[in-house]
C-alpha cells in the first residue's frame, strides 16, 4: 500500500471533526500536520477544538499550526448557527493540554512541500485562506506537490449542485472567495468535493445510519452522536461534506469525477462565492480543465467506509 501524506487544512466544525476521524482511522494516510483556519468558528475556537480532537485521537504527535484569523479582504464571519458555539456540536471534550507547533500554517505547508514534493497532497476542508497564502508565498508550490482536495463548491453538475449560504454559493468559497479564486487560478491539480454530491440524498448519513452508530455505544460512537445530534435532527440527517473530501483520497475508486474550467465569483450582487463552470452553450469546457469535481459516489462503498472508519475507527 502507498502511503499518502497529507496536511490537513481544517476550521473544525463538526463535519470536519468526522473527517479527522477518517483521516486518523485509515491506515492508507498519514497527517503531517493539522493546520487551522476561520470558518465554521473564530479560528481561537477552531484551533481549540483541532487540539481537542487530536487529544482524544491520542495523536498528540502531530503537529497544530494556526493559521488565518480571517479572509484575505473580507469580515469574519461564522456558522456557529450550524455548528453550535464552540464548532463542536453538543460535545464537550476537555480543555486541551498540547502545545500549538511553532511554525504558521504557510510555514508548515511550504518546508513540508519542500520535503515531500509529490508524495504531498493538501486537504483543505475550510475556507482557502491558506492555501491561498501559501501558494502566494511560494508560487511554484502548484507544481511541487501532488495535489489539493478540497471540500468547496457548488458547480451545479448535479441536481444538488447549488448554494449554502446563498443561492449559488457554498460556504467555504464564499466565506472567502478571494482566496479560493487565487487557489482555482493557481494550477495546482485540485479535485472538489462539492454539494453536487456531498447534499445529495443517496449520499447523506441517514437517520438510520445514524441509530446505528448510536448503538455501537463506544466512546468514539458517543462523540460522533454529540457532535452531530444537533444537525441530524434539524436536516434530517446529514451531509458528509469535509468527510467526503478526505474519502476521496482514501480511495478514490469510490468516485467519478469530471473535469472542468472553474473560476470564482467575487463581486456579484447576488452570486459572490459561487463556484462557475464554464459551459458556454451547453459544453462543459475539458479541454481547459483546472479541477476534477465530484459527480458521483458509489453510496454503498463510501457509507461502508464511514462506518467502518469514522464509526467503529
Ligand atoms: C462546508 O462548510 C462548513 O460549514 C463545513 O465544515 C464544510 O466544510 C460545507 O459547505
Ligand atoms: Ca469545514
Amino acid at each position: 500500500m502507498t502511503l499518502k501524506h497529507i496536511i490537513l487544512d481544517t476550521d473544525p466544525g463538526v463535519d470536519d471533526a468526522l473527517a479527522f476521524l477518517l483521516a486518523f482511522g485509515s491506515p492508507e494516510l498519514t497527517v503531517e500536520a493539522v493546520t487551522t483556519v476561520a470558518g465554521n468558528v473564530s479560528h481561537e475556537k477552531g484551533h481549540r477544538n483541532a487540539k481537542q480532537l487530536l487529544e482524544f485521537l491520542g495523536r498528540t504527535d502531530v503537529p497544530v499550526c494556526g493559521g488565518a484569523v480571517r479572509p484575505l479582504v473580507r469580515q469574519l464571519r461564522h456558522a456557529e448557527e450550524v455548528h453550535g458555539e464552540t464548532g463542536l456540536g453538543g460535545a464537550s471534550l476537555p480543555e486541551p493540554k498540547m502545545k500549538s507547533d511553532n511554525r504558521s500554517a504557510v510555514q508548515v505547508i511550504h518546508q513540508k512541500t519542500d520535503e515531500l514534493g509529490k508524495e504531498l497532497t493538501l486537504v483543505a476542508v475550510g475556507p482557502l485562506t491558506n492555501i491561498a497564502a501559501a501558494v502566494v508565498g511560494d508560487p511554484e508550490l502548484p507544481s511541487k506537490v501532488n495535489g489539493l482536495v478540497i471540500m468547496g463548491g457548488a458547480f451545479n453538475l448535479t441536481p444538488y449542485g447549488h448554494g449554502n449560504v446563498s443561492a449559488v454559493a457554498e460556504f467555504n468559497v464564499w466565506h472567502d472567495p478571494d482566496a479560493a479564486k487565487i487557489v482555482f487560478n493557481s494550477s495546482i491539480p485540485m479535485v472538489c468535493a462539492g454539494l453536487d454530491t456531498t447534499t445529495h440524498p443517496d449520499y447523506r448519513l441517514s437517520v438510520e445510519m445514524f441509530k446505528e452508530i448510536e448503538a455501537l455505544g463506544t466512546r468514539r460512537s458517543q462523540l460522533i452522536i454529540d457532535l452531530c445530534r444537533g444537525i441530524v435532527e434539524r436536516f434530517n440527517g446529514f451531509s458528509l461534506h469535509d468527510p467526503m473530501a478526505v474519502a476521496y483520497l482514501v480511495d478514490p475508486t469510490i468516485f467519478k469525477t469530471r473535469r472542468c474550467r472553474v473560476d470564482v465569483e467575487t463581486c456579484g450582487e447576488l452570486t459572490k462565492g459561487m463556484t462557475v463552470v464554464e459551459r458556454r452553450h451547453h459544453r462543459i469546457v475539458e479541454e481547459e480543465a483546472n479541477a476534477e469535481v465530484i459527480v458521483e459516489v458509489d453510496a454503498k462503498r463510501f457509507h461502508r467506509l464511514i462506518m467502518d472508519r469514522v464509526a467503529r475507527g
